[in-house]
C-alpha cells in the first residue's frame, strides 16, 4: 500500500463563532464554541485518512492535557503515530479562531511543541519514511526541518508536497523548486511575490513570478473562486468552485490538500485529485469545525454525486 508521509504540525483548535471581533479593551460575547484537533499538519493526514489513505504522521506534541488526546485522534482515524513524539515541559500547539458571521476564519497560531519538530525527528523515522511514497509538508514547524524533510525526499525519490501555510516570507525559494507540488492559497501567494491577488488573471500572474523561478508545480487554492493548476510544462488548468452554502471555512485548504495527496497517491492523475480536492474542500466548509468538517467516503461520495455534472 502507498503511504503519504504528513511532516509537520498539530494543534488544538479553540473556535468562537463570533458576530464581529471585540474592539481594544471590549468584552464581547460570541454565540458559540467549538474545540476540536487541528493544525495544518494533522488536517491534512486527517482528511486523507478518512478517504482510506494510509498515513504516516511525523510531529510533536506537549507534555500536556491535550497530548494524549490528540494522539488518541490519529489514532481513532488510522494513523501510525510511531513518530509523534512528546516534548517535555511544552505546550501543544493551540489555535484559536475566529469565525465570522460571513464564514470566514481569522487564525492565531502559538506553535508550542511544533517548534521543537526538528531534522533528527526525521533521522529517526527514516526507516518508515523511506517506504513512503508521498511527503506533506507545511509551515508551522522550523524551515530547518522542512528544508530536511525536502531533502530527504529527493534523496530517496520520494515525491514532496509544499503547503507554504501559514506564509513564511523568509521561505528560501530555491527548497520549493525541489517539491514536486507548491500549494499555497491566494493569501500566501501574495505575502510570498508581494503582489496584488484580487482577481484570477492578478492571482495567475502573481503565481507565473513563481513558476518562473523554477517550481515544477503550483496550485494555488481561491476558496470560493475555484483553484488554478500551472506547471513548468505548460499546464494551465483551471478547477472549477462548488457553489455551497458556507458555514465555516476552517481547515479547507488542508481538506483539500489532503484529499489531493490521496487521489494523486491512487491515480497520479493531478487534474482528477485536483477536482476531487476542490469538492472534498467544498463539503468541509458546509460544516463547522477544522477536522470535524470532512466527511468519510461515503459521505464525500454522496456529495460528489449530488454536486458532479
Ligand atoms: O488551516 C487551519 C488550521 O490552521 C487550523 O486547524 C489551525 O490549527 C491552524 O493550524
Amino acid at each position: 500500500m502507498k503511504t503519504i508521509a504528513v511532516i509537520g504540525s498539530n494543534m488544538v483548535d479553540l473556535i468562537s463563532y463570533t458576530e464581529r471581533m471585540p474592539k481594544e479593551g471590549e468584552t464581547l460575547e460570541a454565540p458559540s464554541f467549538k474545540m476540536g484537533c487541528g493544525g495544518k499538519g494533522a488536517n491534512q493526514a486527517v482528511a486523507a485518512a478518512k478517504l482510506g489513505a494510509d498515513v504516516v504522521m511525523v510531529t510533536k506534541v506537549g507534555d500536556d492535557m491535550f497530548a494524549d488526546n490528540t494522539i488518541r485522534n490519529f489514532q481513532s482515524y488510522g494513523i501510525n503515530t510511531q513518530y509523534v513524539s512528546k516534548e517535555p515541559q511544552t505546550s501543544s500547539g493551540v489555535a484559536p479562531i475566529f469565525v465570522s458571521p460571513t464564514s470566514q476564519n481569522s487564525i492565531l497560531i502559538i506553535k508550542g511543541a511544533n517548534e521543537f519538530l526538528k531534522p533528527a525527528d526525521i533521522d529517526k523515522a527514516e526507516r518508515t519514511l523511506v517506504e513512503c511514497s508521498l511527503i506533506v509538508l507545511q509551515l508551522e514547524v522550523p524551515l530547518e526541518t522542512v528544508y530536511a524533510a525536502i531533502e530527504f525526499g529527493n534523496k530517496h525519490n520520494i515525491p514532496v508536497l509544499l503547503n507554504p501555510a501559514p506564509a513564511v516570507p523568509e521561505l528560501d525559494i530555491e527548497y520549493a523548486c525541489r517539491c514536486d507540488f507548491f500549494v499555497p492559497n491566494e493569501t500566501e501567494l501574495e505575502i510570498l511575490v508581494n503582489k496584488p491577488v484580487e482577481t484570477v488573471e492578478q492571482i495567475k500572474e502573481a503565481a507565473m513570478i513563481l513558476l518562473n523561478k523554477g517550481l515544477n508545480n503550483i496550485i494555488v487554492t481561491m476558496g470560493e473562486k475555484g483553484a488554478i493548476w500551472l506547471s513548468k510544462d505548460g499546464k494551465d488548468v483551471f478547477i472549477e468552485p462548488t457553489q455551497v452554502n458556507a458555514m465555516d471555512t476552517s481547515g479547507a485548504g488542508d481538506a483539500f490538500i489532503g484529499c489531493f495527496s490521496h487521489y494523486f497517491m491512487q491515480t497520479h492523475d493531478v487534474q482528477l485529485s485536483l477536482e476531487k480536492a476542490s469538492l472534498f474542500a467544498a463539503f468541509s466548509v458546509t460544516e463547522k469545525g477544522t477536522q470535524f468538517s470532512y466527511p468519510s467516503i461515503e459521505q464525500f461520495e454522496e456529495f460528489e454525486t449530488k454536486h458532479t455534472k
